[in-house]
């Protein structure tokens, strides 16, 4: 059988099921990564298991995310992983050592490999030939303790790239112009694996630029082939031994087929407040910006930051303008810092950030109130950047730093002749922040500070389930308005009941107390519910609450699993017109829950208008046994009594 790159990781790693698209398949995992906002909970639950030791090739436990140290919140939340990824065979990034995703392509990724990392944009290590997803916290532990991971056997979209990328055009347009094409939903349970002479001219970072990206089709993954670039990127970061060649078979078959002209790809742009609302920048010149924002794990590789200060070599940013940069990981910024490029970025007026997430995640530099952001990121939701009237523009670097310097949104074809900046042939290697395990058998104490508090716990499904609808929200709610996170509520991350009180308050500020009030009830959403991030706190959060189902008309995968393992029903309207004729308040009851969840349909009955509705529950049998038990870790302990 001819078999593309994707079909040829997973035969490798499949443990149960088939290559039949659409069936589930369980896969072995070799690699998991945590970012420290859902490492915390990913640990407490792993510590749950009882496993001593992790049971895959490499897991790392990288913290990026919340690095403002403004109380002992963060940093009590970096000592506990710090010790239990020591204690358990985990390897640990140091706070300051980079973005999980940067760090692990630079230093970890291994092409043929699978990788699960609780953060949504994991999708990143398909630059270097991995089969790399985001999923749940829970999932990730489960990963660590050796479990299966289970997806969908998804469709594979073939995206062909002819020809090269003209001068101030980049990675970060392809990636534009597939989420152009397919919207934010259009990725749902498919693979995009890359191929076509185009490639060759892409290094890994920029093949992993529109991997990482690619999260916000709500695909399951995005894939490169691993060829002679991604050996090159290996040598330079001198782990040539972890090359594997992997290229799709000649006739293998796919599901969908796209072709983008490289040629005559224009630079473009995603306006606000959606990664996919991509226009030609040329229709957006001229706009005034306040600030521009350089790093993110979409683009802050040593390549980006390094076209960034030829750009900007020897001039000075706009007087309207405050430039932000924040550099991918320690090595991207040692290798500026040795070469002279930070001097040129400091010369020109940038503000230098530590090597972290930052804005990217509102931890620090929200744009002032209305204002005009320029970012190189991969989100421009509504809020996330800590200003909810701000409104944020996604473009490629070359446009970011061609602005930084005109004050205004400005198309760099015009201004910068073909860069030239080559992949070095030998990366700047330096692991002194990354800290090994201990060996096995060892007394190291784990470190709770008083910021880490129990997760919730969900019980077995009842007879029935009655309660009243707490909250209607619309079509593509993201994690971010289900559980927001900004630089005052990132410290929580490892403590739900805090975290709670703020839980879909951007959608309505008085759900917590409402929810609080009628002693838990059902979510009422629209299409593509949960869409985003893989923040498990989304499910975390109105579980403490006491939500029991949510009914929409979509989900978001990797939220719906996220659900699903934490108990909570994921339901769907049969004819999604009835979502309009229930309200906030109306008081719902599903009656004998355990024999409905096994039939084709479950009924829901509407007291309050006396009407009845047909609700799907499209999920798997391993996944209904995870709802009766009450979510997936009862259903573990429940197997091993
Ligand atoms: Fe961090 Fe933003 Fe990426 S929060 S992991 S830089 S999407």
């Amino acid at each position: 059988m001819n078999l593309t790159v994707a079909e040829k990781i997973i035969k490798d790693h499949l443990k149960i099921g088939e290559l039949k698209t659409g069936k589930e398949i369980g896969l072995k995992i070799d690699q998991t990564l945590t970012q420290d906002s859902t490492g915390t909970m990913a640990y407490l639950q792993f510590e749950a298991m009882g496993v001593d030791r992790v049971k895959t090739k490499k897991s790392v436990a990288y913290i990026d995310h919340n690095m403002l140290q403004a109380g002992p919140e963060n940093a009590d939340d970096h000592l506990y992983i710090q010790t239990v990824a020591k204690k358990h065979g985990i390897y640990f990034s140091k706070p300051g050592n980079g973005i999980c995703h940067q760090v692990h392509l630079e230093r970890f990724g291994v092409p043929g490999q699978t990788l699960l990392g609780s953060d949504s944009h994991t999708p990143t290590g398909g630059g270097i030939g991995m089969l790399a997803i985001g999923a749940g916290g829970l999932d990730v532990a489960v990963a660590m303790a050796g479990g299966e991971y289970f997806i969908t056997m998804p469709e594979i979209v073939k995206v062909e790239l002819r020809g090269k990328l003209k001068a101030g055009v980049s990675a970060k347009d392809i990636i534009l112009e597939v989420l152009r094409r397919y919207k934010v939903k259009g990725g749902i349970n498919k693979i995009f694996e890359y191929c076509g002479e185009g490639i060759k001219y892409l290094t890994v970072p920029e093949r992993a630029t529109i991997t990482n990206m690619g999260a916000e089709l709500g695909a399951t993954t995005s894939i490169f082939p691993s060829d002679e670039n991604t050996y090159e990127f290996l040598k330079a970061q001198g782990r040539e031994e972890d090359f594997r060649e992997i290229v799709a078979d000649k006739g293998a078959y796919y599901n969908e087929e796209i072709i983008i002209d490289l040629d005559k790809l224009e630079p473009l742009i995603a306006c606000p407040h959606s990664p996919d609302n991509v226009v030609p920048l040329s229709s957006m010149e001229n706009i005034k910006v306040n600030q521009v924002a350089i790093g993110s794990c979409t683009n802050s590789s040593y390549m980006d930051l390094m076209k960034v200060a030829e750009i900007l070599d020897g001039k000075t940013i706009a007087e309207n303008v405050s430039l932000v940069i924040s550099p991918g990981s320690k090595q991207v910024l040692n290798m500026l810092a040795n070469n002279g490029a930070l001097g040129k970025l400091i010369a020109a007026g940038a503000r230098i950030l530590e090597c972290g997430c930052g804005p990217c995640i509102g931890m620090g530099q929200a744009p002032n109130t209305d204002g005009i952001s320029l970012r190189t990121f991969n989100r421009n939701f509504k809020g996330r950047s800590g200003t909810v009237s701000a409104n944020v523009y996604l473009v490629s670097p070359e446009v970011a730093a061609v602005s930084a310097l005109t004050g205004y949104i400005t198309n760099p074809e015009g201004y910068i002749d073909d860069l030239n900046i080559d992949m070095p042939e030998k990366f700047n290697i330096n692991d002194n922040l990354i800290l090994e395990p201990a060996e096995v058998d060892n007394d190291i104490e784990i470190l709770r500070g008083p910021n880490i508090k129990p997760f919730p716990k969900n019980n077995p499904l009842g007879k029935e389930i009655v309660g009243k609808v707490l909250i209607k929200v619309e079509d593509n709610i993201t994690t971010d308005h289900i559980m927001p996170s900004n630089a005052k509520l990132l410290p929580y991350r490892s403590n739900i009941p805090y975290l709670a009180d703020h839980c879909l308050t951007p959608c309505d500020p008085e759900f917590p107390k409402r929810a609080k009030e009628y002693g838990g009830g059902i979510i009422l959403g629209g299409h593509n519910y949960g869409q985003g991030s893989s923040r498990e706190h989304a499910a975390l959060a109105p579980l403490y609450l006491g939500i029991k189902a949510v009914i929409a008309k979509s989900f978001a995968r990797i939220h719906k699993q996220n659900l699903i393992n934490n108990g909570i029903l994921p339901l769907v309207f049969q004819n999604e017109k009835e979502y309009e004729d229930v309200d906030v308040l109306d008081e719902l009851i599903i009656e004998n829950i355990l024999e409905q969840i096994n039939g084709d349909t479950i009924t829901i009955k509407n007291k309050t208008k006396g009407k009845e509705y047909k609700l799907l529950l499209e999920v798997e049998e391993r996944q209904r046994e995870m709802l009766e038990a009450g979510g997936l870790l009862n259903l573990i302990k429940a197997k091993n009594r």
